[in-house]
């Protein structure tokens, strides 16, 4: 049995209904998974996001708070060896439509998200071992909601037959500019446009041609490019791709359902 197969209380297995959204840095998908989880709670349909980086990041966020070598691979690995063998406990977490994820028993919130933690990712998002062991805390999911899922290898790795898959692309530049505003204001880190897009260029470059799961578009993904296209576009693009019994029956004329915009 797959490890995000669940029983209903009915009894018959209610698989999730996963959407992955892939796509490079700043291409548009925190954004996406937030308007349409939006939209479809407000049509009765339950969303969990979960953003699969966190995942990466936080085990980068505890080897670097436990000073541990990230070239050093054995290290790292070890660390993924269990708490009782002194390695790190993550879990996955569900919080407010959100799935997060706890470092040994805490989650690290903004912390997780900084450039410090980014800059190293790389040393484990490259590791294949590593990320075969992070496949089962990726793969629990809850059975009810629909899971709104962004990543890198989710269409082609991780969720290789979820229902929808969505690749996101934006130019290099219009993928900067978004970063280096969210720097600025949500992290409160002072970096330059030029030095965003830099890193963001390499973090691409690296994405894509690492050997283990590279970044790439499932062969049954649509792609979408949100270099120009307003985030309500996008999100229409990709509702167009949800079965149609994801959502509740439509209300019978007259019931006086909320207006449609
Ligand atoms: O989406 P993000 O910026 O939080 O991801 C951070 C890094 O984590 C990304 O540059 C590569 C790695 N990652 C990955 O290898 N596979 C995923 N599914 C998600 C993230």
């Amino acid at each position: 049995m797959n490890a995000s197969d669940a029983p209903s209380p009915g009894g018959e297995l209610r698989r999730p209904r996963v959407v992955t959204i892939d796509g490079p840095a700043g291409c548009g998908k925190s954004t996406v998974v937030a308007r349409l989880s939006e939209w479809l709670g407000a049509r009765g349909v339950a969303t969990v996001g979960f953003s699969t980086g966190l995942v990466y990041r936080g085990l980068t966020w505890c080897a670097l708070e436990r000073g541990i070598d990230l070239a050093d691979a054995r290290a790292v690995r070890a660390l993924l060896r269990g708490v009782e063998l002194g390695g790190v406990e993550l879990r996955v977490v569900e919080l407010r439509g959100e799935l997060r994820v706890e470092v040994d028993g805490h989650d690290p919130g903004e912390a997780l998200r900084t450039t410090r933690v980014t800059d190293a990712i790389h040393w484990i998002a490259d590791d294949p071992e590593v990320r075969a062991a992070l496949l089962p805390l990726q793969r629990a999911l809850p059975a009810g909601p629909v899971i709104l899922s962004e990543g890198r290898d989710l269409g082609t790795v991780v969720y290789p037959d979820a229902a929808v898959k969505v690749y996101l692309t934006a130019s290099l530049e219009e993928r900067a500019r978004r970063r280096h505003s969210e720097f600025r204001d949500r992290l409160g880190e002072e970096i330059s446009l030029e030095e965003v897009q830099e890193r963001i260029r390499r973090r691409d470059e690296h994405d894509s041609e690492r050997e283990a799961a590279p970044l790439r578009p499932a062969e049954d993904a649509v792609v979408i490019d949100t270099t120009t296209l307003a985030p309500e576009a996008v999100v229409e693009e990709i509702l167009a791709e949800f079965p149609d019994d994801w959502f509740p029956p439509a209300a019978p004329s007259g019931a006086g359902g909320g207006a449609d915009e």
